[in-house]
């Protein structure tokens, strides 16, 4: 069975309750990625923490493609992801789970494709994705992983929203309310930083690939400031519980 890809956001830095956890240094085109491979509800798990262990990468210098990569050389089809986020809307509140099924990307500097130019992959079905390619973005996050985070949140007792638009913001500053304002109207729901092009490398890999957002702040303009701390604190408070929802989640695959 192929391993299961996990992807720790801003205050998930390690993975709780991994068993026999073993640093791997992943060579990718990309760069070099350091992950954990361990096993986690008896299945093989790949665990990569996106701002690195320290939280010393920002979003925009994330190695977005040398993670996916690394992920793709293991062999891996399923990723479960995690992020913090910023709410726009009344009902989605701080310490509250959302799982997107829509993105709107307003990042501006960061390298999109793996598709520019030299690049091809093989896919298991035989599939063949080289040079200049297209890919598909209906559906950019994996529905049966989602229904299953949902099934398994609910269980649970969890506030776990199935569904919603999460814009992708350049960072590392927040946004102003002028721009919340803006991404309301256009039908956001929630805010980050990292999940462009994160969601879309996966998607050109076709792994499977869903994320665990946790609501941390309303964002600027709802509330009386938004900071990093805040974010990280609210992140915390949830973080047991996250790995919980993770932990039974991979049961069930
Ligand atoms: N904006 C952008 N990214 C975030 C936020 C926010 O309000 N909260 C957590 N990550």
């Amino acid at each position: 069975m192929s391993p299961i890809g996990i992807i720790g956001g801003s205050g998930f830095y390690k993975l709780v309750g991994i068993e026999g956890p073993q640093k791997v240094h992943i060579d990718t085109p990309f760069g070099e990625v350091i992950a954990t491979r361990g096993y986690l509800s008896n299945k093989e798990v790949i665990f990569i923490p996106r701002h690195g262990e320290d939280h010393t990468i920002p979003p925009h210098k994330i190695n977005y493609h040398a993670n996916a990569y690394a992920m793709y050389k293991l062999q891996v089809e399923k990723v479960i992801a995690t992020s913090a986020v910023g709410s726009m809307r009344k009902d989605l509140k701080p310490g509250d789970f959302v799982l997107p099924d829509q993105i709107i990307d307003f990042t501006k500097s960061r390298r999109y494709t793996f598709f520019d130019g030299d690049f091809a992959i093989q896919l298991k079905s035989g599939e063949l994705r080289a040079g200049v390619y297209h890919v598909d973005a209906t559906e950019p996050y994996c529905r049966e992983l989602r229904k299953i985070i949902y099934q398994v949140g609910k269980e649970m007792g969890l506030k776990i929203h199935f569904g919603g638009t999460y814009v992708c913001t350049e960072g590392p500053r927040f946004e102003t309310p002028a721009e919340i304002k803006f991404f309301r109207k256009i039908g956001g729901d929630i805010v980050g930083m990292t999940n462009s092009p994160e969601v879309f490398l996966f998607k050109e890999l076709n792994i499977c690939y869903a994320l665990i957002c946790v609501v941390t702040n309303y964002a600027a303009g709802m509330q009386k400031k938004v900071s990093h701390e805040e974010v990280l604190e609210i992140f915390k408070r949830r973080s047991e519980v996250l790995a919980d929802l993770i932990r039974r989640v991979v049961a069930k695959l």
